[in-house]
């Protein structure tokens, strides 16, 4: 029974892959940054050279906030993701996040596709992953197998419920949490796949006592759409837009719990203006993960994701100047303005 539960664990990696590959964005689906703008400084008294794009995560330095967010891991057929992806996260000084551990727990046979990530960044942050539910021993577990300095625990119901195989039962999850988060003994990220945090959920994460939280919200990335695809299921169209979109649930995380954890911005950010308007916002860094791994499927894929996280990072500088701002401090002092379905619905939630 093992065996067979750790076969259907390993296909379901590949098969996400392939989904994430085979589906893209859905184009319908956004995440709502067309509804920020920056105030543009046409004076900004400042030089290239001065600026600087370095970021502190849960006590973490990092050199750029860009992450690669939680992809794989745990089958033999993702290992060169995995390696192709921490090799990218060195040369440009990236931290990144690994997929669920638990494959690499139960499996000892494939933990050495969650280790070469270890082995090519040596040196960077690296963060391990479970799934909600996670008991503290397999998550302690799991950050060992990579020596990770932060764990992000993913809540991912929407995921589970389309997921043939997936869990019915959602209870006692958030006491698990608070387990984990006293027992691991490193700082902890509650962490949406891509439908997004509400504020109210936020808040309970906090109190669980972790110290980052990374929204995951609608607009890039749909795991509904992916396990509809793997089953072959017709997806009625309005699956597209279930949850907060990533602008909506950072503003209203950022408002609840801004002040009392590090918030990561990811769930569809693609373009160097959606980092920065998040980053204006009030976010500590921005994940990303499905554009990722299909620009690895190319067949010059390694030097194609070499290409866009040059340019992003070049883009990143270019916004700072077009900003007047020396770090990423200085651009949260500075006006964002909230247009559109965005305002509405800050203003519909008792946000603003
Ligand atoms: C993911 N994601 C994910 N998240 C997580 O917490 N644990 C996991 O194991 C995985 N697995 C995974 C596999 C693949 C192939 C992809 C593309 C993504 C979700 C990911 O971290 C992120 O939250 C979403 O993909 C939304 O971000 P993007 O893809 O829109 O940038």
């Amino acid at each position: 029974m093992a065996k067979v539960v750790g076969d259907l664990r390993q296909r379901r990696k590949v098969e996400h892959v392939a989904a994430v590959r085979a589906l893209g964005d859905h184009p319908a689906s956004t995440n709502w940054f067309e509804d920020v703008s920056l105030v543009p400084c046409c004076a900004p008294e400042l030089a290239v050279d001065e600026i600087s794009i370095a970021t502190e995560v849960c006590g973490v330095t990092l050199p750029s906030p860009i992450v690669i967010n939680a992809m794989t891991g745990g089958a033999d057929e993702v290992y060169a993701i995995n390696r192709s992806l921490a090799a990218a996260a060195r040369r440009h000084g990236l931290a990144i996040a690994l997929g669920s551990g638990t494959a690499g727990v139960r499996s000892p046979e494939v933990a050495y596709t969650y280790s070469v990530v270890r082995e090519m960044h040596p040196d960077g942050v690296v963060i391990a992953n479970v799934g909600m539910g996670t008991d503290a021993e397999t998550a302690k577990a799991a950050i060992d197998i990579v020596g990770a300095q932060l764990l992000q625990v993913h809540w991912n119901v929407a995921q589970e419920m389309f997921m043939a195989e997936g869990d019915r039962d959602f209870r006692g999850a958030l006491a698990k949490l608070e387990d984990v988060v006293q027992r691991v003994g490193v700082p902890v990220i509650a962490k949406e796949v891509g439908q997004g945090i509400a504020a109210e959920q936020a808040v309970q994460f906090v109190e669980c006592g972790v110290r980052g939280i990374d929204v995951g919200g609608r607009g890039g990335t749909n795991f509904i759409a992916v396990e509809a695809w793997r089953r072959g299921l017709q997806l009625a169209e309005s699956w597209q837009n279930w949850g907060l979109s990533t602008a909506a649930s950072l503003a209203e995380v950022i408002d609840a719990v801004g002040n009392r954890a590090d918030i990561f911005a990811s769930g569809g950010m693609r373009t160097a203006d959606e980092i920065v308007k998040a980053m204006a916002m009030g976010a500590k860094a921005v994940g990303i993960a499905g554009p990722l791994v299909r620009l690895l499927g190319q067949p010059d894929g390694e030097a194609a994701l070499d290409r866009y996280l040059e340019e992003l990072h070049a883009e990143l500088r270019t916004l700072l100047v077009l900003t007047g701002c020396r770090t990423w401090a200085d651009l949260r002092k500075k006006p964002v303005v909230v247009m559109g379905r965005l305002r509405e619905w800050l203003l519909a939630r008792g946000r603003n």
